[in-house]
């Protein structure tokens, strides 16, 4: 025991010194990026508690938005990945481990509505299993960083209907797969099939996250897009969206995920005889994506 007149070997809680008094009971972590993480963590935590003068009541409300933004969570549902979302962390992680230096295909969110095992289609296939909506003939070419084609890749894509729905959320209105779609490019790299033109939609929006939008006088509206991902043997996997560059909502995406480099026009072509070699109803648009992949 130490005399009182002796100073311990201690650091007890400050307001002052917090964030690094409790840095310190880090100190035994094995894993060090698992330290670095988690002290950093903390210390933004504090400086934020800090810097708005959080109160007890503001504290408490927090908690229970968590909570219950937990609780929103199903099998089918990730309400905390649409919470990352709508604050922009999603773009920033994506962003941040996908960086191209502007000699590829940007990357954005992968969003809650891809499928793991997608349709496998022909090329030329029609997508749009229930027939309605805009046609759309969607082609494109998937290169190397030099141009070099890439043969037998795989383009994964998947879109909203024209009432801005998946079909995994109508699975009692739409074809299961429907507007989604495996396909795997020819010996030029390139991929061509038919669909509609993607329509603009809301975020699922009847949770806390929609509530947080509310509060905040936000919409829960994305842009018209079609989601891609494109991988390649011996390349880096891109996972991104072509945005429809007449959409409402470019500029306000309830998530952040729109990158300049990936808005196309999406004219509209009056040929009957090229339809009719297409197969589509004349007349149709036209929506070109290229895809340029990072070498792994
Ligand atoms: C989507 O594009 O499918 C999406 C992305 C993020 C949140 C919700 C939906
Ligand atoms: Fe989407």
């Amino acid at each position: 025991m130490p005399s009182p007149s002796t100073t311990p070997d201690r650091e007890l809680f400050s307001e002052e010194r917090s964030s690094e008094v409790v840095a310190a009971s880090f100190a035994g972590t094995t894993d060090p990026r698992l330290q670095t993480v988690l002290t950093s963590l903390v210390r933004h935590l504090h400086d934020f508690v800090k810097d708005v003068e959080l109160t007890e009541d503001e504290w408490g409300a927090a908690i229970g938005f968590l909570t219950e933004t937990g609780q929103a969570c199903t099998p089918t549902r990730q309400e905390f990945i649409l919470l990352s979302d709508v604050l922009g962390l999603s773009m920033l992680v994506e962003t941040v481990n996908h960086r191209t230096g502007g000699t590829a295909t940007e990357s954005t969110v992968l969003g809650p509505f891809h499928m793991v095992d997608s349709p496998v289609r022909e090329l030329g296939d029609d997508i749009a299993l229930d027939g309605k909506g805009v046609p759309c003939l969607v082609s494109g070419q998937v290169t190397g960083p030099d141009g070099d084609p890439l043969a037998g890749a795989t383009v994964d894509v998947w879109q909203t209907n024209e009432d801005g729905f998946y079909d995994v959320q109508q699975p009692d209105v739409q074809p299961a797969g429907n507007l989604r779609g495996l396909f795997t490019t020819d010996e030029e790299g390139r991929f061509w099939f038919r669909s509609v033109v993607p329509r603009y939609y809301p975020i699922p929006d009847d949770g806390p996250v929609g509530r947080l939008l509310a509060a905040t006088g936000r919409h829960p509206y994305r842009p018209a897009h079609l989601h891609f991902i494109a991988a390649a043997a011996g390349h880096r996997t891109v996972t991104t969206h072509v945005f429809v560059a007449d959409s409402p909502y470019l500029d306000s995406d309830a998530v952040f995920g729109v990158k300049e480099s990936l808005v196309r026009e999406v004219p509209e072509v009056d040929d009957a005889a090229r339809a009719d070699q297409v197969g589509l109803v004349n007349p149709f648009r036209t929506l070109t994506f290229d895809l340029s992949l990072l070498r792994d």
